[in-house]
């Protein structure tokens, strides 16, 4: 029963992220699945709330939806049709509810589920997938890899800069951010991982930006 859940929730992302640009491909949505099982089993969480939350996070995202509330009860209608129960569907629900970054001012999970796929998210925005994914957003928008001429970044405000749009700002923005906002012992471990490979990355970028 969970496994044939589990297996049409796939097919029902697949189907839905077909064409997607935005970075919020199926790929992204099956290493969060695959991040959050892996949480979930060192952490202790449930395994099937944590699947189901990981696949349909990105359904009931804004961005795809006409609003939010309407992006969540499609998520939650589906649910009911595949016969999971009130209790379980509270606890997927609530977990999609508090996946998303928004500038950090969004609700903050308090289920471990809902933290086990908060960091699951959260860590492939980092590493050497987050920095390709950084790329390809700034590539499809339009924003350049980096904008010297108006150094130091340091000087200026976030909206002067952010008007410009390039990648490396992205890192300072959001992504170095994101390993102090893990919430599981596990997430935190893996994002101070993927965030040392990051700063090395970005050291080495402006080396070679900069000149030797
Ligand atoms: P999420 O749904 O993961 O909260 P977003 O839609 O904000 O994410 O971002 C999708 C991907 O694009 C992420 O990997 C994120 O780091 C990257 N991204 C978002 N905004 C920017 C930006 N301004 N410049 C570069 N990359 C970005
Ligand atoms: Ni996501």
């Amino acid at each position: 029963m969970e496994s044939k859940i589990v297996e049409n929730a796939e097919l029902w992302v697949k189907e839905l992220f077909v064409e997607d640009s935005t970075g919020h491909d199926w790929f992204h949505t099956d290493r969060v699945r695959k991040n959050a099982l892996y949480i979930a089993k060192k952490e202790g969480a449930n395994l099937f709330v944590c699947e189901l939350a990981a696949l349909l996070h990105d359904v009931a995202d804004e961005k795809f939806n006409t609003s939010e509330e309407k992006g969540m009860d499609k998520v939650k209608d589906w649910l009911e049709e595949q016969g999971v129960s009130p209790s379980i569907s509270e606890q997927i629900m609530s977990s999609i509810k508090t996946v998303s970054f928004k500038g950090g001012n969004n609700t903050e999970p308090t289920s471990l589920e809902g933290k086990v796929v908060q960091d699951a998210d959260r860590l492939d925005a980092i590493g050497a997938i987050g920095i390709a994914r950084c790329f390809m957003y700034a590539g499809a928008h339009g924003d350049a890899m980096h904008l010297s001429d108006i150094e130091p970044r340091e000087k200026m405000t976030k909206e002067q800069y952010r008007e410009k749009g390039a990648a490396i700002n992205h890192f300072y923005e959001k992504l170095f951010k994101l390993k102090d906002l893990m919430k599981t012992e596990t997430g935190i471990q893996l994002a101070h991982e993927r965030n040392q490979f990051m700063e090395n990355y970005v050291t080495q970028f402006l080396n070679e930006w900069n000149g030797i």
